[in-house]
Parts: C-alpha cells; sequence; structure tokens
C-alpha cells in the first residue's frame, strides 16, 4: 500500500471547514480514501448500505476486476491455477502466498491428510439432529461444535495455532460434509484414508457404503477437485467478511467459519448453487424460459435469475466458463451429453445474454449457475451443493482471518449507523397507558 500525491478533500456547502483525507494506491484496483479521520474532524459519517464502495481492510490474498472478468489468487489467474494445479496446492498458495514446491506439497498434504479424521465424539452431534435437516444447518453446528474440541488448546495470537487451526479445518470439512450426507441418507458414516488424495478421499467418504468396494473415477474426482479451487476464495464477500467480523472479537477460528457457512447459506450468495438448479427444475423445459424470463423481469414477481448477477462482476465471471467446460467434461465421461438440465442450462445462458434486460443490467451467469450441474451429475444431492462450496471456501476464510489477526493494525469491527428512531421520550407506566 502506497501512499497517492493525490489527496481527497471535502468540501461542505455550508461553509464547515473542509477536510483532507489521504489516499492510498495498492499493487492494482481502485485508489482507496482513508476516511478514519471523518468523524472525530467532522461528526459525520460515511453512508454505504451493503458496502458498495467501501473497503474493509487491506488483504494480499485475493484480486478481482469485475470489468475485466479477472481473478487472481496471490496474483496468478484463476485460469492457470484451475488447469495446473490441485486443491492442495492452491490451499498452499492461499494460506503461504506462494505455490509449494514438490518437498512443501508433499508436506503440507501429508499434513492436511493427518488431520481428516475427527473426535469420535463429534458423531453424537448428528443423532440431535433430524435425518431430514438441511446439511448446511448440520454444518453450522457441528463445526461450531469444533470449537469445544480446541477452544482451550487455541492460542490465536500464536502463528503455530493458527496454522494447526487452518489444517484441521480444511481436513475436516470433507468429513464433516460426508457425515452430512451419510447422517440424511442413513447410511453409516465412512473414515476417511490416508492413501487417497483429498478430492479422491472425500468422494470416497460420500458414496462407498460397507457393502462394496468403492472404486473412484478420476474424471470426477479431479472435476470435485476444480470446483473446489474455483470456490476456494473471491476477496471480501459477505462471508468472508463474517468471518473477518466475528474473528475480530477474538473468537476463536472454530467459530467464525460456523458464522462464515451461515452466511454462505443465503440464496443470494452461495445458496445460489442450489437456487440455481432448483430453479432450472421449476422452468422444466425450454419452451417455458420466455414465460420465466417475464416473471424475473416483472420487479412485483421477487423472482431472480439465480446464478446471474453479481455484485462485482460485470462481465462474466472467469469460474463460469470455468465450471462450464468441467460441465462438458463431467456429461461426456457420464454419457450424459444430453442431459435435459444441462440443454437447459445452455439454453436459458443463451436467452438472457441476449436480452437486453439483463445485458443492460450488466447480468452474466455467475460460478453458481453451472456448478450445481456438475455437482447433480456427480451425484451430489441439491442440497448439499452449498456445503461443498463451505469446504471449498474454508482455505479462503481461513487464510482471511489469519491475515487479520495478524495484521498489527487490525481491530474489532464496529461499524456505526444512521438512527432515523424515534427521539428521547419518556416511559409511561403501563396504567397511564390506557
Ligand atoms: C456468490 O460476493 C461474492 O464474491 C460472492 C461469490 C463468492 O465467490 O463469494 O461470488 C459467490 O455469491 C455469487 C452470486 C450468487 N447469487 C446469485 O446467483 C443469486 C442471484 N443474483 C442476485 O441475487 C444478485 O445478482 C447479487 C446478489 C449476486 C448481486 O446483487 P446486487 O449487487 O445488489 O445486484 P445489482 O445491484 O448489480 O443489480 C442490478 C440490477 C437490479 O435491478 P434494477 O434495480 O437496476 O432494476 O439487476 C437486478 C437488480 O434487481 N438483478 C437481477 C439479478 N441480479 C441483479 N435481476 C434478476 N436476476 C438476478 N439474478
Amino acid at each position: 500500500m502506497t501512499n497517492s500525491e493525490t489527496k481527497a478533500t471535502l468540501s461542505f456547502s455550508d461553509g464547515t471547514p473542509s477536510v483532507d483525507f489521504p489516499i492510498y494506491k495498492g499493487t492494482v484496483g481502485p485508489d482507496v480514501i482513508d476516511i478514519r479521520k471523518l468523524y472525530a474532524g467532522t461528526g459525520k459519517f460515511t453512508y454505504d448500505p451493503g458496502f458498495m464502495s467501501t473497503a474493509a481492510c487491506n488483504s494480499t490474498i485475493t484480486y478481482i476486476d469485475g470489468d475485466k472478468g479477472e481473478l487472481l489468487y496471490r496474483g496468478y489467474p484463476i485460469e492457470q491455477l484451475a488447469v495446473n494445479c490441485d486443491f492442495l496446492e492452491t490451499c498452499y498458495l492461499l494460506l503461504n502466498g506462494e505455490l509449494p514446491d514438490t518437498t512443501q506439497n508433499k508436506k503440507f498434504s501429508d499434513t492436511v491428510t493427518k488431520h481428516t479424521m475427527v473426535h469420535e465424539q463429534m458423531q453424537f452431534f448428528f443423532r440431535g439432529f433430524r435425518r431430514d435437516a438441511h446439511p448446511m444447518a448440520v454444518l453450522v453446528g457441528t463445526v461450531g461444535a469444533l470449537s469445544s474440541f480446541y477452544h482451550d488448546s487455541l492460542d490465536i495470537t500464536d502463528p503455530h495455532h493458527r496454522e494447526v487451526s487452518a489444517i484441521r479445518l480444511i481436513a475436516k470439512l470433507p468429513t464433516l460434509v460426508a457425515m452430512a450426507y451419510k447422517y440424511n441418507v442413513g447410511q453409516p458414516f465412512v473414515y476417511p484414508r490416508n492413501d487417497l488424495s483429498y478430492s479422491a478421499n472425500f468422494m470416497r467418504m460420500m458414496f462407498s457404503t460397507p457393502c462394496e468396494e468403492y472404486k473412484s473415477n478420476d474424471v470426477l474426482v479431479r472435476a470435485l477437485d476444480r470446483i473446489l479451487i474455483l470456490h476456494a476464495d473471491h476477496e471480501q464477500n459477505a462471508s468472508t467478511s463474517t468471518v473477518r467480523l466475528a474473528g475480530s472479537s477474538g473468537a476463536n477460528p472454530f467459530a467464525c467459519i460456523a458464522a462464515g457457512i451461515a452466511c454462505l447459506w443465503g440464496p443470494a450468495h452461495g445458496g445460489a448453487n442450489e437456487a440455481a438448479l432448483n430453479m432450472l427444475k421449476e422452468i422444466g423445459t425450454v419452451d417455458k424460459i420466455p414465460e420465466f424470463i417475464k416473471q424475473v423481469k416483472d420487479k412485483n414477481s421477487g423472482v431472480k435469475l439465480m446464478g446471474f448477477g453479481h455484485r462485482v462482476y460485470k462481465n462474466f465471471d472467469p469460474r463460469a466458463k470455468l465450471m462450464r467446460e468441467t460441465c462438458y467434461e463431467v456429461l461426456e465421461e457420464l454419457g450424459l451429453q444430453d442431459d435435459p438440465l444441462f440443454k437447459l442450462a445452455m439454453a436459458l445462458e443463451k436467452i438472457a445474454l441476449e436480452d437486453e434486460y439483463f445485458v443492460s443490467r450488466k447480468l452474466y451467469p455467475n460460478v453458481d449457475f453451472y456448478s450445481g450441474i456438475v455437482q447433480s451429475a456427480l451425484g451430489i444431492p441439491v442440497s448439499l451443493f452449498t456445503g461443498i462450496f463451505a469446504m471449498a471456501r474454508t482455505v479462503g476464510w481461513i487464510a482471511q482471518w489469519n491475515e487479520m489477526i495478524s495484521d498489527p493494525e487490525q481491530k474489532i469491527g464496529r461499524p456505526r449507523q444512521l438512527y432515523i428512531g424515534s427521539p428521547s421520550r419518556n416511559v409511561k407506566p403501563l396504567a397511564e397507558r390506557g
């Protein structure tokens, strides 16, 4: 972060003295105006609901250019990482800032593998849930419960403790997501295996049963691994901001990640892949698309084109292109090229991309539009799509949390407000209130 020669001057039309603010430049992307002294200098707050124009922190982890459709993890384009690396290499990069060499990669992979089991007591948390509980409710509960196993042995000011927490979370999320699935379908939990890769281990914990040998499909494992890479981090999105805000109070990382999972569940955020697939099922056939689009354009309908639009990307989400490629690969491997949902999605995408309503609002397919179709083809139930997203985003959340906790300037996050409620007034005792 470097000081710009330019400064920002805030002047007022009522003669209040103007105030100057420093401007900082990043490596790339918009400059920022440091308004930390605004309230002390003017007695006023800024007003930015939804943080449309607010940088909440500085970060070295992920950069997005919404106009160019660019996404960099530690400076590496997502298109290159998705082709040249696997998910654990990407985890190493997000956590440490550099891609691992062969020795570092082996050590990191072995360390994560050795933390994939959860405490045997964890299985009893599942029994409190109904079998048909939404997996995200189960994950919020069980990941939060991990706090109880490590809270006392966790000093978040100790970099080694933070590193071990990051490894534990990255390693145990697949186990907990698979356990949530097995609990839901009434099958026995499957223990992780140390001779399998991260994604192969997850697929086996999800789909193997004690009744027969499970043979994993390398194309499908690679597809899942790519889904995890594409969802690993995404700057200061709603759930990452939730993790940072929770972490700013000094809460332990397991509780912070549980808060991130809760936020990701929302259909406007990580729940969009589940919502997008349900939307495709609701439309049903290509000839029903025009009627649906008409509903979307009717503001009173409250109907949105799920999997379209993005707060930052006002061009194609680069992850959506890669996800579409993965879609083709998986459907071809499974002989589902004529999958009706995929055909419907392609038709809907074509129509939306040619429709002035969406073009004028810069609404393009985002990562969630195709990820649901791929996950459906992999045999993952719709209700678990966001759980997979949470499994992938855990590394991004914990890398951002770690960056915040290790920042000497870090303070507890405490936004202010514009109060528009009642002025001060006196309480009347009940008897006098009639
Ligand atoms: C993720 O932040 C991240 O980085 C998130 C994420 C990540 O990796 O962490 O990328 C993951 O959350 C992707 C987004 C998944 N959500 C969806 O697909 C749900 C559908 N999309 C929308 O709900 C919406 O697009 C948002 C929430 C994603 C963005 O909301 P904004 O920023 O408030 O949308 P906008 O201001 O750009 O909208 C501009 C206009 C508005 O209409 P007008 O008031 O101008 O008439 O477009 C409309 C919006 O109503 N609009 C849509 C729409 N999205 C925006 N209209 C129909 N369908 C949509 N999907």
